[in-house]
């Protein structure tokens, strides 16, 4: 045999079995889960890889000499192995286990933004980043005195790369944007535009929340300087996360939180460090959470990533085109490049009434500004309804979710 890897053939009604919350009932009706952008559901691998390990294999990692220690770091650390894979990262040292992506944000803000940006230093988000990719550098501007610049996107929601190229300068240090929107579903150019951000010899931050469900990442052909995704949206447990950053500038970076398993040596007079990635991994993390990312992590890959992509990508077609045939329905968003998260406005009714009308139909969609403010504000709204696909969602939800408009538009008329 080659070295080939050999994949499952991608079927959506056996991928289906393989979400017990999916048999669930909602108000009598069949649960039509559209909400996969705020937070995935679980395969049975993933609930039986954390129960299994709580139930036969926990220990803490790092600190015993006892054997369950022991196994517990190594599947622990086996789980960093596939996530430098799953990213294609240079070395698994690359890759550091946080909470979340908005904590690997606050983590490069706090340790790379503090030691390396000055006042009067730039840095460019673009008009659609989640707040979590706002915030953490507005905290920094407090603190440092940098300025934050904003490159605008189109009516289509498109980053406009004209303005992006007008915005970098010497003076930028950093850019920070999104792979893929949260709200509009645009797939950004970001290989482009960190080739831009390096021409002006800027770092760029990307935060893959929402493309490490969707798209194949690879660090390295992106050239990426650091990139953020969470557990929690590819399939995996709450409350673990992945900060990529490049060796080189991890090395550079102070520690961010003080605690066990970063040091080297202490003494009350000075502390030296651990090396990465323990450097950035104070006190006990999530452990299980780790483990059963890695078997999320698992379940994706045993798919070809392409035929799960161009799965939601089918479903992305019928769902606006079943969309566009609604009455007075607006989409917000229709870049040409675009992942399975669709956002739409009914005209007058608001979008809460109608997440409240499809939630009685058993189907579940996000509706408000989905941490997401100045880009509603860019819209002139206040609030979407947000659908968005996963790769065990089916024509038959799209359905669901056009009937239940139907009706929402009917009471309302
Ligand atoms: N970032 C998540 C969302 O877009 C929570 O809904």
């Amino acid at each position: 045999m080659s070295g080939a890897v050999k994949h499952k053939t991608f079927d959506v009604s056996a991928v289906r079995e393989d979400f017990p919350i999916l048999k669930e009932t909602i108000y009598g009706k069949p649960l039509t889960f559209l909400d996969s952008a705020a937070s995935a559901q679980k395969p049975q691998a993933v609930i039986d890889t954390v129960a299994n390990f709580y139930s036969h294999s926990y220990s803490n990692i790092h600190r015993g000499i006892y054997k369950l220690s022991q196994e517990a770091t190594e599947a622990y650390e086996q789980v960093r192995n596939k996530v430098a894979k799953f990213i294609n990262a240079a070395s698994r040292e690359e890759c550091l286990f946080v909470r979340n992506a908005t904590e690997g944000i606050n983590l490069v803000a706090q340790s790379y933004g503090r030691t390396f940006l000055s006042e009067g230093d730039e840095i460019i988000l673009t008009e659609l980043e989640h707040h979590s990719n706002i915030v953490p550098w507005q905290l920094l501007r407090e603190e440092k005195g940098i300025i934050i610049k904003v490159a605008p996107i189109s009516d289509e929601g498109e980053v406009d790369l004209k303005a992006y190229r007008a915005l970098l300068t010497e003076k930028t240090k950093l850019v920070a944007l999104a792979h893929i929107s949260n709200v509009l579903g645009t797939i950004l150019p970001v290989k482009e535009m960190i080739a831009l951000a390096h021409q002006a010899g800027a770092k760029v931050l990307v935060d893959g929340c929402q493309a490490a469900p969707h798209i194949p990442i690879d660090v390295q052909d992106l050239d990426a300087d650091f990139y953020v995704f969470s557990g929690h949206k590819v399939y995996g447990p709450t409350g673990v996360g992945v900060l990529y950053g490049k060796k080189e500038l991890l090395e550079a970076m102070p520690p961010w939180q003080g605690g066990g398993d970063m040091i080297e040596l202490v003494t009350f007079e000075k502390t030296t460090f651990n090396v990465l990635p323990q450097k950035f991994e104070a006190g006990t993390p999530n452990i299980a959470g780790v483990i059963g990312l890695g078997a999320a992590l698992d379940y994706i890959n045993q798919f070809n990533r392409q035929e799960i992509e161009d799965h939601e990508h089918g479903l992305l077609a019928y769902a606006l085109g079943r969309l566009r045939g609604i009455n007075q329905l607006k989409l917000i968003g229709t870049a040409k490049n675009k992942a399975s998260i669709i956002s739409f406005v009914l005209d007058d009714i608001h979008p809460h009434d109608a997440g409240t009308i499809l939630d009685q139909e058993g189907i579940a969609v996000r509706t408000g500004h989905h941490c997401a403010q100045p880009l509603m504000e860019r819209f002139g709204l206040n609030a979407t309804i947000r659908a968005s696909f996963g790769l065990y969602n089916t024509r038959g939800d799209v359905d669901r979710l056009a009937e239940g408009l139907k009706k929402t538009r009917a009471i309302f008329a």
